[in-house]
């Protein structure tokens, strides 16, 4: 499905269902590897009361007035990282230092996982976004391996409570309900791998994307640093965060037969909702090629999805990306890639491609004041 309202509908009717595309008795030929989207039990491939009992536990965190509390300390680590970009000096590789450092420090914090994970973490996470970067045997190990690093994390909090999300996770009640452990160890999983791998790509992307062109949209924000917002959902719109060809849609399957755009599709019809194709329909956003960072879109996006499972860490993703090209325009305004588009690298065989690396460079104070 390639149309908005199509694509939206496919997002919202319960005929369209996440149960049993992965897991026991599912299509082998679906699944190149078996990676953190395939889980059975994941809060990505439960619906209905299942669905409804898992994200009523977890996502009083994510509403966006709570994450909006966050915002202070959100600032705060990317204070830092600018910080320790300005005081390095020109140039730089904004991957490491910035667009990798700044999810994985929040998504952490926010969780109460310990600094020192953070590298091993970076490398289970991407071996759970693999397609084919990775062989089938890899990416199980990883995972099976970080599922048993969140279990002793959970065992952990349980000890001795802290003032972080876990804490909250493994104390949430609702009627007398919680999160079992084989949830909690899915959904941790789930939180840190999609608040991390995903919102870096959308930032590397993002950044090439205002960098390229002659910096003109750049310059657009440098002079109006409150277009950030804007920006940030207009990027989310029109670059993708995957590669085009494996990036299909988000998978549904038909539990009876449904008419849709003018199709009949049978019970047990895969349908591929396709997010960033509904995203460029001119029937929903005029002049879709165009990537306008001042648009004011009178529909919503559909790059977190829409309906039930639409992404839980949408406003923290959002947060993160305005607050980054914001402090970003203001403090390096002179910010520009310090080699040509076309020579930059990106990640394979991963659900999410950004770059390898993103050489940058910008002027001192005293340039400028010589220039
Ligand atoms: C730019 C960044 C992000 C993008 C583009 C993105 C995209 C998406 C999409 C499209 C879905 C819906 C999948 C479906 O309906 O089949 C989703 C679900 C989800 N996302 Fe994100 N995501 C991002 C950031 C995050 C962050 C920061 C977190 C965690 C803090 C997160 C956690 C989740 C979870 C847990 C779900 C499953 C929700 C459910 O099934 O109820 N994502 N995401």
């Amino acid at each position: 499905m390639t149309r908005y309202e199509d694509v939206r509908r496919v997002l919202t009717d319960p005929r369209f269902t996440r149960v049993g595309i992965f897991g026991t008795g599912a299509d082998e030929e679906l699944i190149e590897a078996p990676n953190v989207m395939t889980e059975e039990r994941s809060i990505l491939n439960v619906d209905a009361a299942d669905h409804y009992r898992l994200r009523r536990l977890v996502q009083r965190a994510f509403t966006p007035r709570h994450i909006a509390t966050w915002r202070p300390w959100v600032a705060s680590v990317i204070d830092d990282l600018v910080s320790a970009l300005v005081s390095a000096g020109p140039p730089a590789d904004l991957v490491p230092t910035f667009t990798t450092a700044l999810p994985m420090q929040v998504i952490c914090r926010l969780i109460g996982v310990p600094t020192a994970d953070q590298p091993q973490l970076e490398s289970w996470g991407e071996r759970a976004m693999a397609l084919s970067a990775f062989s089938a045997e890899e990416v199980r190990s990883a995972m099976n391996e970080f599922a048993d690093y969140i279990t002793d994390l959970v065992a952990a909090r349980r000890a001795q409570p802290s003032d972080d999300l876990l804490t909250s996770l493994i104390t949430a009640r609702d009627d007398g309900d919680a999160l079992t452990d084989i949830e909690l160890v899915s959904l941790v999983r789930d939180l840190i791998v999609g608040g991390h791998e995903t919102t870096m790509t959308a930032l590397g992307n993002s950044l090439i994307a205002l960098l390229d062109d002659d910096r003109r949209r750049w310059q657009q924000l440098t002079a109006d640093p409150d277009l950030a917002g804007a920006a940030v959902e207009e990027l989310l719109r029109r670059v993708p965060i995957g590669d085009g060809i494996t990036e299909a849609g988000l998978l549904r399957c038909t539990t009876e037969t449904v008419e849709l755009g003018g199709t009949t599709l049978p019970a047990g019809s895969m349908v591929a909702a396709g997010i960033m194709c509904a995203n460029l329909d001119p029937a929903a956003f005029p002049q879709p090629d165009e990537l306008d960072i001042t648009r004011q879109p009178a529909t919503p996006i559909l790059t977190f999805g829409f309906g039930p499972h639409n992404c839980l860490g949408a406003w923290l993703a959002r947060l993160e990306l305005e607050l980054s090209l914001r402090h970003l325009a203001t403090s390096l305004p002179t910010l520009r890639l310090d080699t040509a588009v076309d020579q930059l690298t990106f990640t394979d065989g991963l659900m999410t491609r950004g770059p390898v690396s993103l050489p940058v460079t910008w002027s001192q104070p005293h340039d400028r004041a010589t220039a």
